[in-house]
C-alpha cells in the first residue's frame, strides 16, 4: 500500500463502515486528488436566502435560484465518479420559518420535481426522498411518491432529496421503529440500527460540504456522518460552481482518512 498523500488535519475525520474503511486505503495512492472520488457527497445547500438578500431580492428569489442550482451539481458530481448525492433541502426545524417562505419552498420542490424528472430519467438518476412526508399535502406527497417510482429503475448516481429532515428526529424514529419491532437489546447492532434510517440504501457520506459559510451541522446526518469529511466554503449554495466543487473534491482527495487507525506504515 502506498503512501497517505496531502496534509493531515487532525479536527477532520472520516467515514464509518467497513466497506468505506477498505475503500479509503485502496485509494489512498491518489497523484491526482481528484481522482479519488468520494462515494457518497452530501451537501448542506446554505445561503439562498443571503444571496437574494445581497441582490435586494426577496428570499424566495434565492430559492428559485438555489433549487435551479441542483441539475447542474447532480450532473457535475456523476460525471466525477459520484454514486450518491444527498442533498439538504429542507429541515425539521425550517417549518419555524415565516409561513409564505416554507409555503414557498415547498411550492418550488412541487415544480422541480415535475419539471426534473424525465431530465433525471434521461440522466439515469434515482431520486430517493428522505425525510417525513406527513406534513406535506397529499399533492405534494403524490409528486415525491411519482418521482421516486418514476426513476426507481434508473442505475446511475442516486440522489437523496433530504425534505422535512433531521437527524435527531430519524434517530428517535430508528429507535421507536425497533422498540414496535420488539427487537432484542443483543440484535440492535450498529448495522440494524442504520438500517432503520432513511438512508439505508446509501453507504455513509464520505464527503459533506456546507455552502454558505457557517460552520455547522445544522441537525444533518448525525448518525451517518461519524467519519465523515468536512468541506466548507462561503460560497452561498447559488452560486456554487464547478471550480468550487473541484476545489471540495481536491481536499477530500488529500485527507487521509483512518477510521481511528494509525497511519499505516508505508514501509518507505
Ligand atoms: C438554505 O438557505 C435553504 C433552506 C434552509 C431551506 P437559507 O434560506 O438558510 O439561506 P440563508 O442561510 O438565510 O442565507
Ligand atoms: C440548514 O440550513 C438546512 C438546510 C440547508 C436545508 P439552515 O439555514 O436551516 O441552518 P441554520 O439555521 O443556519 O443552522
Ligand atoms: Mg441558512
Amino acid at each position: 500500500m502506498n503512501a497517505p498523500t496531502g496534509p493531515v488535519n487532525l479536527t477532520e475525520h472520516s467515514g464509518s463502515s467497513g466497506e468505506n474503511r477498505l475503500r479509503s486505503q485502496d485509494e489512498s495512492d491518489g497523484a491526482d486528488p481528484l481522482a479519488r472520488a468520494p462515494r457518497h457527497v452530501a451537501i448542506i445547500m446554505d445561503g439562498n436566502g443571503r444571496w437574494a438578500e445581497q441582490r435586494g431580492m426577496p428570499r424566495l428569489a434565492g430559492h428559485r435560484e438555489g433549487v435551479n442550482a441542483i441539475p447542474k451539481v447532480v450532473d457535475a458530481l456523476a460525471q466525477r465518479g459520484v454514486q450518491f448525492l444527498t442533498i439538504y433541502a429542507f429541515s425539521t426545524e425550517n417549518w419555524s420559518r415565516p409561513t409564505p417562505e416554507v409555503e414557498g419552498i415547498i411550492q418550488l420542490l412541487h415544480e422541480t420535481l415535475q419539471r426534473e424528472t424525465d431530465r433525471f430519467n434521461r440522466k439515469n438518476v434515482r431520486v430517493v426522498h428522505i425525510g417525513n412526508a406527513d406534513r406535506l399535502s397529499p399533492e405534494i406527497r403524490d409528486a415525491v411518491e411519482r418521482i421516486q417510482d418514476e426513476t426507481s429503475g434508473n442505475t446511475g448516481l442516486v440522489l437523496n432529496v433530504a425534505f422535512d429532515y433531521g437527524g435527531r428526529q430519524e434517530i428517535l424514529a430508528a429507535v421507536k421503529a425497533l422498540i414496535r419491532e420488539g427487537v432484542s437489546p443483543e440484535r440492535v447492532t450498529e448495522e440494524v440500527f442504520g438500517s432503520h434510517h432513511f438512508t439505508a440504501h446509501s453507504p455513509d457520506p464520505d464527503l459533506i460540504i456546507r455552502t454558505g459559510g457557517e460552520l455547522r451541522i445544522s441537525n444533518f446526518l448525525l448518525w451517518q456522518s461519524a467519519y465523515s469529511e468536512y468541506f466548507h466554503t462561503p460560497v452561498l449554495w447559488p452560486d456554487l460552481d464547478e471550480a468550487e466543487l473541484d476545489r471540495a473534491l481536491a481536499s477530500y482527495g488529500n485527507r487521509q482518512r483512518r477510521f481511528g487507525n494509525v497511519i499505516p506504515d508505508t514501509g518507505s
